[in-house]
């Protein structure tokens, strides 16, 4: 089915028998290198169940998107991660709205969704999409309808929890409403889910060197309502090249989505970078196109927000790189599951 695939993509781009073979040529040596490498599934700092989900899959011989779905559902659906699926913390209206892509490398297709309320894995959505429409991407009320129709049910995405991290941040937003502030004035939790986000990206590669990426998320916290990150958008929170390699990302949308970094990831691997090297070199590009705004600086011209990508190449290698110093993502090599620490760009003062 491959072969006859490439060969009428080869006829209709009209690639000559000559190049066409060399190109075919190239393809059995990435898959030889592949099959001497290992499988690998790599994920962020909040995937470590995802990774251990997804490396038993692929050692069942399961594609590699549907073991990165199933992995990153074990997220999705946990009331206790706050940045992700059921548990999410909400926009600013209270309400929970879901973003995610997938890209599946054998067939270089993908599908997301986007403001996505109600449905507790929005990987699942986002793959039907891919499988079954002519679209990459549905938002909204029309993904709700799209999920509703394929038998998705609709429940609250709210929990106690987030619910009343929500109602305390409303309280304590401005003295110049009728809400009186909480009782606990400084409260570090809510603190630090100021200005802040969360998200999961999970990529794997299987022992035939094919690839798969999903990224699902509730975006950053407290969002305007309608606001789309990085995660549903295919080349900034997730791609996958399956001649080369997949990125995702977590961190600031906004920086991301302006310069589609996990392509960039994928394109510096292209060009022979290892899977670290490369999120370095996206998060340096992005650092130097931040410089044009300051808003996104800190005292010391430097970016303001976090940015992390993922990667994985065609040999099984794997790598991530933050902007900051700090945190750790996970990795299931084939043999072991375990945390790593980030490359980084900058260190913070203490
Ligand atoms: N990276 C997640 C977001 O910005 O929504």
């Amino acid at each position: 089915m491959k072969d006859k695939l490439s060969r009428r993509n080869f006829i209709k781009t009209g690639i000559g028998v000559g190049a066409a073979a060399v190109l075919t040529g190239r393809k059995n040596l990435l898959n030889a290198e592949a099959r001497e490498g290992k499988m690998c599934s790599v994920s962020s700092g909040n995937g470590l169940r995802a990774t251990k989900k997804a490396m038993e899959l692929l050692n069942q011989g399961k594609d590699p998107l549907d073991a990165v779905i199933a992995g990153v559902n074990i997220v999705e659906s946990d009331p206790n991660d706050r940045s992700v699926g059921y548990g999410g913390l909400p926009n600013e209206e209270g309400i929970v709205e879901l973003d995610s892509s997938v890209m599946h490398g054998p067939t270089h297709n993908g599908g997301a969704v986007a403001s996505l309320r109600n449905i507790k894995n929005p990987s699942k959505v986002a793959k039907l999409v891919m499988e079954r429409t002519d679209h990459a991407l549905l938002v909204g009320k029309g993904a709700l309808r799209f999920a509703i129709a394929h038998g998705f049910k609709e429940e609250n995405l709210l929990t106690d929890k987030s619910r009343e991290t929500w109602l305390k941040r409303k309280e304590m937003l401005s003295d110049r409403d009728f809400w009186f502030p909480p009782k606990k004035k400084i409260d570090p939790e809510l603190e630090s889910y100021f200005n802040n986000h969360g998200t999961i990206n999970c990529l794997a590669i299987d022992a035939a060197g094919d690839l798969g990426g999903v990224t699902t998320t509730s975006g950053f916290f407290f969002k305007i309502p309608g606001r789309v990150g990085d995660s549903p958008i295919i080349g900034a929170g997730l791609y996958v090249d399956n001649d080369v390699g997949a990125a995702g990302s977590t961190g600031r949308g906004e920086a991301n989505i302006l310069n589609c970094g996990s392509f960039q990831v994928v394109n510096f691997m292209s060009r022979g970078f290892s899977p670290e090297e490369a999120c370095l070199k996206a998060l340096e590009k992005i650092s130097d196109k931040s410089k044009l705004l300051p808003r996104l600086l800190n005292e010391d011209g430097l970016p303001s927000f976090g940015l992390r990508f993922y990667a994985i190449n065609k040999k099984g290698e794997s790598g991530a790189a933050s902007m900051w110093r700090g945190g750790r993502f996970a990795v299931h090599d084939g043999k072991e599951n375990k945390f790593r620490p980030f490359a980084f760009l900058y260190e913070r003062k203490r």
